[in-house]
């Protein structure tokens, strides 16, 4: 089956095409330089710029793909978790297709689209234990098979990416910053300052990065006496280069050893032997380095996408909706975006 996914929950325009759950293109269109001097993602400028991209990135899927519009026998396409506004213009792109090429259409949670992109690359057999760690989700599922998904533990406050977004603000490095503490930090000393790691005692897969967070600017405001300017963002040469990559790895040390334990611990307890890992933060080279060495000292066996596979991608939602339709499901045109769509 061809397959052409279409992708626009948050802040990245992309669109893919499959062919027989093989990937044949993937294109994603950021908007990174847009949102960047905001500090965070605008709602309203995400789905402006969705408006103005979509056709092109789709065209360019298409074309990469050396498929004909009319060559495509079914569009998956997100349908939640995320922005309503973003989420409607790929919905509302996706529906056009489907209407005037007579095709069927499959909406598509984009938690799931996270949880089978390791399948682009490999066959991983069910069941599984998915820690889903990206900017707006940090949780761990137990994955019993294609579409049959359990959540055991989530966060308590903010995900992951979050927490790495908020750091990376404080410490002037700029908006998303998880990538940019993930370089810094191969630079620096993990265990130069100590930050808490919270765990929730009667909810062990649980977590909380919030007062991480707190730790850190306390740290920069108590400690080395650092001030702030009207972003929230450390003043300008308040800190050397040092200080920032020593920051940088022992924020991102305590992030690690706060997901990696409950996932190792949750597979242990569920009696299942493989782990994967997904979702914008699983991009992270120390978490996936730390992920290995845990679950190696205990004969588990852990996957994890290619990086361009991590973060948002519509590849993803391809494969997760070719399942769909190749299971006989189909949605009608009626369909609409669901901006806290659950799992
Ligand atoms: N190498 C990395 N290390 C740490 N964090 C990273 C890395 N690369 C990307 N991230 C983080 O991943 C997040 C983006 O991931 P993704 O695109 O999956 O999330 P999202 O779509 O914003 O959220 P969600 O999928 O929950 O709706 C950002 O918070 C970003 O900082
Ligand atoms: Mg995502």
């Amino acid at each position: 089956m061809i397959i052409l996914g279409i992708e626009t929950s948050c802040d990245d325009t992309a669109a893919a095409v499959l062919v027989e759950r093989h990937l044949r293109s993937s294109v994603v269109s950021s908007q990174d330089a847009v949102h960047g001097p905001y500090g965070g993602i605008v709602p309203e400028l995400a789905s402006r710029h969705h408006v103005a991209n979509v056709l092109a990135v789709i065209d360019a899927a298409l074309s990469r793909a050396e498929i004909a519009i009319g060559d495509v026998e079914g569009i998956a396409v997100t349908r939640g978790p995320g922005l309503i506004g973003s989420l409607l213009v790929g919905l509302s792109a996706a529906k056009g297709i489907a209407f005037s090429k007579r095709i069927p259409l499959v909406g598509v949670n984009h938690l799931e689209g996270h949880m089978l992109a390791v399948f682009l690359e490999r066959e991983i057999a069910f069941p599984y234990v998915a820690l889903l760690v990206s900017g707006g989700h940090t949780s761990i599922y137990l994955a019993r098979a294609p579409g049959r998904y359990r959540r055991i533990g989530a966060t308590r406050d903010d995900a992951a990416g979050e927490a790495f977004d908020k750091a990376a603000k404080m410490l002037g490095l700029g908006f998303p910053g998880g990538r940019v503490i993930d370089q810094l930090a191969r630079g620096g000393d993990g265990g130069a300052v100590r930050f808490p790691r919270a765990s929730i005692r009667e909810h062990p897969y649980d977590f909380s990065f919030s007062g991480l967070k707190t730790a850190l600017r306390e740290r920069l405001r108590r400690d080395l006496g650092v001030s702030f300017d009207s972003t929230g963002a450390v003043r300008a040469g308040a800190l050397s280069a040092a200080w920032i990559a020593d920051l940088a790895a022992s924020f991102q040390e305590a992030v690690v050893d706060m997901l990696v334990a409950p996932t190792v611990a949750a597979a242990a307890e569920l009696g299942v032997s493989r782990i994967v890992v997904s979702g914008g933060v699983s991009a992270n080279s120390r978490l996936r380095q730390r992920m290995q060495e845990a679950t190696g000292a205990r004969s588990l066996e852990v996957h994890f996408p290619s990086p361009r596979f991590c973060t948002d991608n519509a590849a993803m939602i391809a494969y997760a909706g070719a399942r769909r339709l190749e299971r006989g499901e189909r949605d009608e045109l009626t369909l609409n975006a669901v901006a806290s769509l659950p799992l």
